[in-house]
């Protein structure tokens, strides 16, 4: 314990303690925190789907039909309907044969990479070695996964397909698993997903791609990357989602082939060894939103409206921004202090937009990650900007 308390001690004295904001409201564009009205520019709710009053109204029907929680494992009495129901709007969105759904994107990739990597040893019908090949920028929950299955990894630099066509090319005979990203969480960028697909197709591994930050962000219909590219579903062999950012719910998943989903069933310890499912109210608000935009694709276009209008505005004023397509637009600021004073002042003017830092992002590289809503007005946004230059000459 002493080591702990020195550690939260360096922690503080060096302002690396993140400053922890507490809501009491829901996450809309504005929101209230101690009282007070504030301009929210980070949710992952992209759609602002998590506070409709549709899906919001079918989320209390389930709670009256199905109780707040199921307590038991998807293996035992934890599969209602709605669990299914949803397996199946997801499958039917992406045109895939079926869906597997976990309680969050995080263990999705936990269970999903140590199973695919692990799971054919439990049964000792093909036990072998495989390799994991995986994108210097992917998400700590990839990270862990390729950590839990004990495989060895090998970390390709960020979108360098010279250094990917290397390395598989040096280990052909071995079994391969390439895992990405398809849009990068602190930047904001698309992995070149054909490309990868091609040089994973020529070496024979198979491909497993993150689109966290793609659903209901890429593609014309909010589909995703395989949309946004226009790729078949073949191109992927394990699509794996969140529900927890342009689904406005919580939740992930792991989109594929029928054989897929149903080896996850019995080898991904977290949907197997789990007595917390996702929750019924949190199943159907999925649904209704998946159903949502099916129905209302504009709303995709709502949101990339919106990050063109910050875009232009934030170049106007001269402001160093990473060029993003996605929602994400982060504003560099590179020295950490300077980044933690920037979203210091930016709070006093009314905008909840925190820095990012190490470990993050590399050292050196802190930034204000600006992340829009289709929800928000032209006004909110001009707001932000406003409050950007403000700070700006604050910090000088
Ligand atoms: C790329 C990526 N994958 C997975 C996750 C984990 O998903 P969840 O937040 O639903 O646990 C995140 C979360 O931020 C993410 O950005």
């Amino acid at each position: 314990m002493k080591e702990i308390k020195a550690t939260v001690k360096v922690f503080r004295e060096k302002r690396l303690y993140p400053r922890i904001h507490t809501l009491s409201s829901a996450a809309d564009p504005e929101i209230i925190i101690e009282g007070k009205k504030v301009l929210l520019f980070c949710s992952n709710d992209y759609l602002g789907l998590a506070n409709h009053p549709l899906i919001k109204q079918r989320a209390k029907e389930a709670i009256d039909n199905y109780g707040v929680s199921t307590c038991a494992s998807r293996l035992i009495s934890g599969n209602t309907d709605l669990h299914n129901r949803l397996e199946k709007a997801i499958a039917d969105f992406l045109s895939c044969q079926d869906a597997v759904a976990f309680n969050c994107g995080y263990m999705t990739n936990l269970g999903a990479i140590s199973a695919v990597i692990n799971g054919i040893n439990t049964f000792s019908i093909f036990p072998q070695k495989t390799l994991i090949i995986s994108e210097e920028l992917n998400h700590a929950s990839i990270i862990d996964g390729c950590k839990l299955s004990g495989s060895k990894v090998i970390v390709y630099p960020h979108k360098d397909m010279k250094s990917l066509e290397k390395i598989l090319k040096k280990h052909k005979k071995i079994r391969k698993l390439v895992v990405t990203d398809a849009v990068f969480s602190m930047d904001g960028d698309i992995a070149p997903i054909p490309e990868i697909a091609a040089l994973v197709k020529k070496y024979n591994a198979f491909l497993m791609v993150d689109e966290a930050h793609s659903i209901g962000v890429l593609g014309e219909t909010g589909r995703g990357v395989l949309e946004h590219f226009k790729l078949s579903f073949e191109s992927v062999d394990i699509l794996m989602g969140t529900l927890s950012k342009a689904i406005g719910s919580i939740g992930g998943y792991i989109a594929g082939t029928r054989e897929l989903t149903d080896f996850l069933r019995v080898t991904a310890r977290p949907y197997i060894f789990t007595a917390s499912p996702l929750p019924p109210p949190s199943t159907i608000a999925a649904i209704s939103a998946i159903e949502f935009i099916r129905d209302n694709p504009s709303i995709v276009e709502s949101s990339r409206k919106n990050a063109r209008h910050l875009r232009e505005k934030l170049r106007a004023n001269k402001f160093d921004i990473l060029e993003t397509e996605t929602p994400i637009i982060p504003l560099m600021i590179y020295d950490e202090q300077k980044a933690i004073r920037f979203s210091d002042i930016l709070f006093e003017n009314g905008i909840l937009a925190p820095c990012v830092r190490w470990p993050a992002v590399p050292k050196g590289k802190a930034r204000i990650r600006c992340v829009i809503m289709a929800n928000h007005s032209l006004e909110q946004l001009d707001r932000l900007v406003e409050a950007c230059v403000i700070t700006r000459k604050a910090i000088g």
